[in-house]
This record gives C-alpha cells, structure tokens and sequence, in this order.
C-alpha cells in the first residue's frame, strides 16, 4: 500500500535546526506524521498513554468515534451483527476476507477439532483455590497451554502460527467454562461438536450429569452478538499488550494470557460487571431519579455510560440494545425489578439534558451486562466472556505483527525525571 502523501511536517526547533517529517496516509481516518527521524535531532516525544500515536500499521479494524463507526476488514460492524455468525467473522479477522462456503466449512472443522483441551490441564486448574476470580484461572490456564502444544510454538513457522490460533479460538472457551464450572463447584463438561461455537459455549456451561441443557436460539444470537461485537477494537490496552509481549518473540498462549491480564482492570474489560453492580446498589426503579442528581452532582458516574472514542452513540450499543429487549422479551424479563430499573435509568438519561450536552449515551457494556444476567451468567464471568470475544481480535492482531517486516521489539522511551547523577554512600555515613 502506497501510504506518502507528498505531505511533510516541518519541525523548527528553538536552536534553528529543522527536520523534515513525512506525513503518511491511510485508507480511512487521520493521516499520521512520522517521526521515526526524530531521533536524528536527539528528541523524543512524549505521549503518555499514546493518544496520538500510532504504534503500528494495521489492515484489520476501523474505528471513528466522532461519526460512531467500527468496520472489521471494512465492513461495518452492524452489517456483520445483523448478518454473520461469530466464527464467520473470526475467518475474516483472521485471513482478511468472509470464507466462502468451502472455507467456512473448513474453518468451522478445523476449529470444532480443537475445543477439546489436555486432560492434564484439568488437574493443572484443580490447582486453584475455588474461590478464585475465573480471570485470574484464565490468566494462569490460557498461559499454561504454550506448556501442553509444543508442537506450534514456532513464531516464524506460519502454519505454527495457524495451528495456535485455531488451538486459542476454540479452546479458550472450554477453559472459561472450566473456570466458572470450578467455581461453581460442578464437574466440567467436555465439548459437544454437534454444536455450533456458541451453542457448545453454552452447553459446557449450563449442562450438568443431572440436567440436560437445550440451547434457546433467541438466547445463541444474543450471545452470538455479545461475542461478534467484541471480537476486535484496534490498538486498545490489552491488544497492545498482546503485541508488545508478541514484539520480544514469545509465544502466543503467553501473549494472550498477557492481554487477558490487561483486559481484567475495571477501565478495560470490567466495565459491564461494573454497570451490573450499580443497578444492583440502585436496587428500586423508585430510586433512579434521586441517583441521577447524585450524578449530575458529580458525587459518582453511570456506570455503562459514555466512551472515550465514541462520541456519538457506540455502533455497539445500537445492536445490543436491540438484543437486550429481544432477549428479556423472550425470557418474560420485562417486568423484572432488575431490568425495569435498568430501563428506566435509560429512559431518564437519554432525555435529560445533562447527558444529551455531554454526548453520555449508555455503552455496549450497559446492554451487554443486562444481556449476560438475563442468560444466567454471574457477574465474576462478565470479563471471562470478554476475554472468549476479544481472544479472536488478539490472535489477528499478533498474527499481522509477527508477519510485519518493520516489526522489532517495542521499545517505548521515557522523559527521565529521577535524581541526576550521586555517589554511593557506605550505610553508617548516610
Ligand atoms: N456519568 C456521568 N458523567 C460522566 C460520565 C458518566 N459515565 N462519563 C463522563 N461524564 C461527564 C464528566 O463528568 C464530564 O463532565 P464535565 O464536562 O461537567 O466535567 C464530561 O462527561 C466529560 O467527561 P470525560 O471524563 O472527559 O469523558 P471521557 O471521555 O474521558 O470518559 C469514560 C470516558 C468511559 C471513562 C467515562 O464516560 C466513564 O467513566 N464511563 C463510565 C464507565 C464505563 O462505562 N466505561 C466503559 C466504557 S466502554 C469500554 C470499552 O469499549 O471497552
């Protein structure tokens, strides 16, 4: 891809030398200043959290947040939700473009052939306390498989790199209903292959020796939907982790167990969780009113409400707000106080002026946390299914940079502010 503009940034510093920097054009958004010369001048630039930097070259999503758009491989994520399925739109992250219908099928049996995990790794995860956070079990259990699959552990091998990603996509499900079936105090249940991707999901989840589960389709596709939202958003904090740890040349199970580990932090991937939490503490439709002027008191935030790149309506959220009511229609949920609350908080917020000026719409963590109670997820797995979700955008995303030939080990640079330069004082002089 020819990415010169012809464009150049022109950068004068105070002693009158200059540098020249191109400017570089994508396929959609921004254009972007590169400043790989900079070091040329002995500066660096200093952007704490990378709002304005672009740390890699990426052909696999789009984000605007002023237009409130999100395209996998261009196409836009309503589109996908409304037509695909969520495996569908793993092949496209993943290979770049939707399988026909000979790569689907192929696809789809590739991946059904490796939900299955090493028996060993049951007694590795009856190590854990049973008390203990499934994310914490997903951190340690998905990290442990690079311990099982030695045989594709090869990152410059590209059918290694293959084998791993179908070996993540289809086995971190297993793992994170193992992780809830631990904690629930039941025996794990082994993958069905009669299933479809989330039809097993649910299945390893709910069935139990003593009670048969049927999946209800309604409740599939809301699920469906929960996973094909998540699937990817850009350089984020965890997929970034996933590819710093990626840069150094470990392995991929590490790597996702590293972007796990960032995923679990309540500015990440607890947000749901966390929406669920502040319904409860309102407890009464009766309630919300007094709640919101609590808000608008700045005495605390809606949780589930607002984004930091979407200042327009999260693309996200339209499509779970659809689900939301379809499921909790299907399930006779309406009238229940939980999510009547929850749709009154709604209603009040997107009327009242104070959110309206301040573009706070609710987020697709708001819909998706009503979505996930309603199924019969506890609150502890919320993150847990992020992490089923987002592991297909992670794999992609460690994939295009391993295959990168600009791609080097991440090394960001600091602005050193520490003591200067002192000589060691021996213990009884200082
Ligand atoms: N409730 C009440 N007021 C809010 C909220 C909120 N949730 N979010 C922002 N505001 C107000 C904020 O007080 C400020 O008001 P003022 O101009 O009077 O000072 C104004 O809106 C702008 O706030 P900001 O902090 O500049 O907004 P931000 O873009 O930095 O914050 C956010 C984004 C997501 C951190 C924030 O909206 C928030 O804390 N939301 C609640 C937590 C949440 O739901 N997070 C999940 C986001 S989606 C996750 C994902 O996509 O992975």
């Amino acid at each position: 891809m020819n990415m010169e503009t012809n464009r150049i940034a022109t950068l004068t510093l105070d002693d009158g030398r200059t540098l020249e920097l191109p400017i570089l054009k994508g396929t959609l958004g921004p254009d972007v200043i590169d400043i790989r010369n900079l070091g040329k001048v002995g500066l660096f630039t200093y952007d704490p959290a990378f709002f304005s930097t672009s740390s890699c070259i990426s052909e696999i999503t789009f984000i605007d947040g002023d237009e409130g758009l999100l395209y996998y491989r261009g196409y836009p994520i309503e589109q996908l939700a409304e037509n695909s399925d969520f495996l569908e739109v793993c092949h496209l992250l993943l290979n770049g473009e939707l399988p026909d219908a000979e790569q689907k099928a192929e696809f789809i049996s590739n991946i059904t052939r490796h939900t299955m995990v090493h028996d060993q790794l049951a007694r590795f995860l009856n190590g854990f306390r049973r008390d203990a956070h499934p994310m914490a079990v997903m951190v340690g259990v998905v990290g442990a498989l690079s311990a099982f699959y030695h045989d594709s552990l090869d990152i410059n091998n590209p059918q290694h790199r293959v084998v791993s990603a179908h070996r993540l996509l289809a086995k971190v499900p297993t793992i994170a209903a193992m992780a809830y079936k631990y904690n629930v105090g039941e025996p794990f249940v082994y993958p069905k292959n009669k299933f479809s991707y989330v039809e097993n999901f649910l299945y390893m989840m709910f069935s139990t020796p003593a009670e048969e589960y049927v999946p209800n389709p309604i409740l599939v596709r809301a699920l469906e939907r929960i996973l094909i939202l998540h699937a990817d958003h850009e350089q984020n904090a965890s997929t970034s982790t996933v590819r710093l740890a990626g840069s150094s040349g470990a392995n991929p199970f590490a790597c996702i167990a590293s972007g796990i580990a960032a995923l679990w932090g309540p500015a990440h991937g607890g947000a749901n969780e966390a929406a669920l939490k502040m319904l409860e503490e309102i407890g009464d439709v009766s309630r919300v009113a007094e709640y919101v002027q609590g808000v608008k008191d700045k005495k605390y935030r809606l949780m589930g409400f607002g984004h930091r790149v979407y200042k327009n309506m999260d693309p996200r959220a339209k499509v779970m707000r659809e689900t939301c009511y379809e499921v909790l229609k299907e399930l006779k949920l309406e009238n229940n106080k939980l999510f009547e609350l929850a749709m009154e908080l709604e209603k009040t917020a997107l009327n009242d002026p104070y959110f309206i000026e301040r573009k706070l719409y609710p987020n697709v963590d708001f819909y998706s946390g009503i979505v996930l109670r309603a199924i019969g997820i506890p609150t502890n797995m919320f993150t847990v299914i992020f992490a089923v979700a987002r592991t297909i955008g992670w794999v992609s995303q460690w994939n295009e940079m391993v295959a990168d030939v600009e791609q080097k080990i991440g090394r960001p640079r600091q602005l050193y502010r520490g003591a200067e330069r002192r000589d060691f004082v021996p213990v009884n002089k200082r």
